[in-house]
């Protein structure tokens, strides 16, 4: 197709030099492609490199262990992502000896591995003609053809990939990936599109009819759920307690500060009687060591995908240094919170302070 090959060529001419594109590693691409899913090329780029250097092959990932690879991760959020890496490495590791699996059938049984992550590494490690459906491509797509559908929308994927799978008939499937990629990121963009020096405008549907700044369509999503968090940062000196994260809920296996979880916003003043009837045992042993009055620092509101974090954070200063135990809690100072995995909201506080 002629607009294929303006892509491709535009591709070649004008394409940033980024550390995966240099490789046919699936091990590096796989490492790349789970970085960059949620995640922007500038940010995503040093993450890169620091699991390259820490964990230069896919056996060194294998033996590592979880919280390793949750502090090296910290700060991308959708901690998901790293854990599900650690049990893939494993997996290739010890079921394929080390190797990547090079059939759609055996990637897509790996975890945190979907459609697009699969057809990633099968094109650009294999060079296999899967086409690589992602935000930049879907929004490529929309406006070349003036596709309306929502691209948020499972089942309308198939549109998308077909005309996709048409377009990769005949080219090289890692250049025509990468290229529609980054169509998507440098000129396609999601405002402000650079039709004036865009390779197939002059094929482009959405440039003839004016409506590029409507596409892609997306339905609109459930409001996020609202959850309330009211973090204590008990401390003495530069000691302070944290406490791990083990239900199935946000933050699996990161440290966090105690914290009490509400329905709706309790007024501050409130919060001190609440820490007292809510836990009896950390309210008799704070009487006991002499705590300070409880005292609100600030507020901060953190959005995840589906989720809007209202948290709190309330100091507790000890004046000596407490030694009662909590179930899952330790006690950390400056230099030891550095082994820790933290979600980022509660890093940042603990920067600010
Ligand atoms: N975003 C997701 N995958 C990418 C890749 N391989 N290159 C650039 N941006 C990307």
């Amino acid at each position: 197709m002629q607009n294929v090959l303006e892509i491709v060529t535009w591709y070649k001419n004008n394409l940033r030099d980024l550390p995966w594109r240099s490789t046919n590693d699936p091990y590096k691409i796989w490492l790349s492609e789970i970085i960059l899913q949620q995640t922007q090329v500038n940010q995503g780029l040093k993450y890169y490199y620091a699991f390259i250097e820490q964990y230069p092959d896919i056996q060194s990932l294998a033996n590592a262990d979880e919280q390793e690879v949750l502090k090296l991760w910290q700060g991308l959020g959708y901690y998901s992502r790293a854990r599900n890496l650690l049990k893939t490495a494993k997996l290739v590791a010890d079921k394929y000896h080390g190797i990547f699996p090079n059939s759609m059938e055996e990637i897509l049984k790996l975890p945190g591995i979907g459609q697009y992550t699969a057809s990633a590494i099968l094109s650009f490690a294999y060079n296999l003609p899967y086409p690589a459906l992602d935000g930049n491509v879907f929004r490529v797509i929309s406006r070349l053809y003036n596709i309306r559908l929502p691209i948020n929308e499972q089942k309308n994927r198939s549109v998308f990939l077909d005309i996709l799978n048409e377009m990769i008939q005949g080219v090289d499937p890692a250049q025509f990936n990468n290229a529609m990629m980054e169509l998507g990121a440098m000129v396609c963009k999601p405002d402000n599109p650079k039709c004036d020096i865009c390779p197939v405008s002059t094929f482009c549907q959405a440039k003839e009819l004016g409506c590029a700044s409507q596409l892609p369509v997306k339905a609109a999503k459930a409001a996020k759920k609202k959850r309330y968090f009211n973090f204590f940062y008990i401390k003495y000196q530069d000691g302070f307690y944290l406490i791990k994260r083990n239900e199935s809920d946000i933050w699996q296996n990161l440290f966090q500060l105690p914290m009490i979880e509400t329905n709706t916003e309790v007024d501050i003043s409130d919060v001190f009687t609440m820490l007292q009837e809510v836990v009896q045992l950390l309210w008799k042993e704070l009487l006991v060591s002499g705590a300070h009055d409880l005292c609100y620092l600030n507020s901060k509101k953190h959005l995840l995908t589906h989720q809007e974090i209202n948290a709190r954070f309330f100091e507790i200063n000890m004046k000596e240094k407490p030694t009662f135990k909590l179930e899952n809690c330790i006690w950390v100072n400056a230099d030891s919170k550095q082994n820790y995995p933290l979600p980022i909201l509660i890093e940042k506080f603990l920067l600010s302070l």
